[in-house]
Formats: C-alpha cells, structure tokens, sequence
C-alpha cells in the first residue's frame, strides 16, 4: 500500500508561508490547506482569495481540508481554484452527494470528513463516489492536540470496507499524528497521513516527514 504524507501548514509561520511550504515540498505527497470559518470550528484560517494564493503558490499538489459551514458553497470554490484534492464535512453538508460529484467535476478529488462522534457506518454509503475518506483522530480545529487512540477502531472498520471496494479510495487520518502515533495509524489501515505540528515545530521539518514516512511503511 503506498504512503502518503501531507504536511498541515497551520502550525507553519503564516508570515512566511512560501518560505515554510519549500522546506518540505520535495518530500511531501501534498501539502494540507486547512481552511476554518469560524462557524464551523472555532477558529479561523484564511479566505477565499488568501487560501488562492497559496495554492497557486505551492509547488506541490494541494489537499484542502475546508471545516466549514455550507461546503456547496465552498468546495466547488476550492476545486476550481486548482486543489488537487477538495475534502469538506459530512456533519457540514445537506447534500453531501452532491457537494461530491460537484468536486469532481471541477477536477479535483473529493475526500469526505468525519468528526470523532459520527460512526464510518454513515458514511459508507459514499464510498461508490468519494477518493478519499478523512477519520478525524481529534476534534477538528486546532493543531497540537493530543491523537485520539479509540478512532483507531474507525480507521479499521473504514479500511476493512475500503479492501471490498475495487476503487482507489485513500483513508487519511489528521489530528496528533507524530512518530509515536504514526505506526498505530498505519497498522490499523491509514494510508494517507496529516502532520502539522510534529513537523514544524520539529527542527528539521524534512527531515521529520522522511522520517514520519518510513514509520508509516509497514
Ligand atoms: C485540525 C486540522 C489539522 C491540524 C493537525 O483541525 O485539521 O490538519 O493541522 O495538527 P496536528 O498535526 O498538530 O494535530
Ligand atoms: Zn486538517
């Protein structure tokens, strides 16, 4: 199964962001856009125009985590503005099918989110149209909290109904990834792993997605 690794810039330096996207864009798979409205979580990142500039800034393909209120607003947004891959929130949405197939036909994947407290069982019914599947492993919002051990048993359930869908769907956990949470993740099926904190607040933020990587190649 491949890996990837998809550096969260939230705990970057957001006076220099082009500075701290370069340190880890020959390593990395993606780069991860959080995108907070203040509504949704209690927090807020960037707007519209500002999270454009990154993206078109960014060397690398970008992966756009939006925790918003009324993604059939914003995703399609976000697609057309060259993401390579548009993640929204079930608990967000009222029409999450097609906020989906909105996503897609603006040329990017969709990936669907679920906070700790919805089961995967409400969303597997998405699994014939989505590209990737986010489990949340905490609560949306805020970086450098501590992973959420029991979304472990999530990240399986999800992973055991991915193995009997013939489509390329990814399974990517966000939230207290790190070297010591990395390998659990992992083993309980994730293949697509958001780091923020670990990596830049590390020394060598390179240096620890390599790392973080070869943790997660089992
Ligand atoms: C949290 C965001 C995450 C965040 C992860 O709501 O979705 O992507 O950056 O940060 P860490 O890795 O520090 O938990
Ligand atoms: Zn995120």
């Amino acid at each position: 199964m491949s890996v990837r690794i998809t550096p969260s810039i939230l705990n970057a330096d957001f006076s220099r962001l082009d500075e701290e996207i370069r340190k880890v864009a020959a390593v990395s798979d993606l780069i991860h856009l959080d995108i907070m409205d203040n509504k949704f979580v209690p927090n807020f990142t960037f707007d519209f125009e500002r999270a454009a500039e990154i993206i078109a800034a960014t060397p690398i393909p970008v992966d756009s985590h939006l925790m918003v209120i009324e993604p059939e607003r914003a995703a399609p947004a976000f697609a057309e503005m060259g993401s390579a891959s548009v993640t929204f929130h079930f608990e967000a949405a009222q029409h999450p099918r097609t906020v989906i197939r909105e996503i897609k036909k603006h040329g990017a994947r969709a990936g669907l989110a679920i906070k700790p407290a919805t089961a995967f069982s409400e969303v597997a019914e998405f699994l014939d149209e989505i590209d990737m599947l986010l489990v949340m492993t905490v609560e949306p919002g805020f970086g450098g909290q501590s992973f959420m051990e029991e979304m472990l048993e999530k990240v399986k359930a999800a992973r055991k109904a991915l193995g009997e869908n013939e489509r390329d769907i990814w399974l990517q956990v966000d939230g207290g990834i790190s070297p010591n949470t990395i390998q659990s993740a992992a083993q309980a099926g994730a293949d697509t792993f958001v780091a923020g904190s670990a990596v830049y607040k590390s020394e060598d933020p390179a240096q620890m997605v390599k790392l973080l990587r070869d943790l997660a190649t089992l």
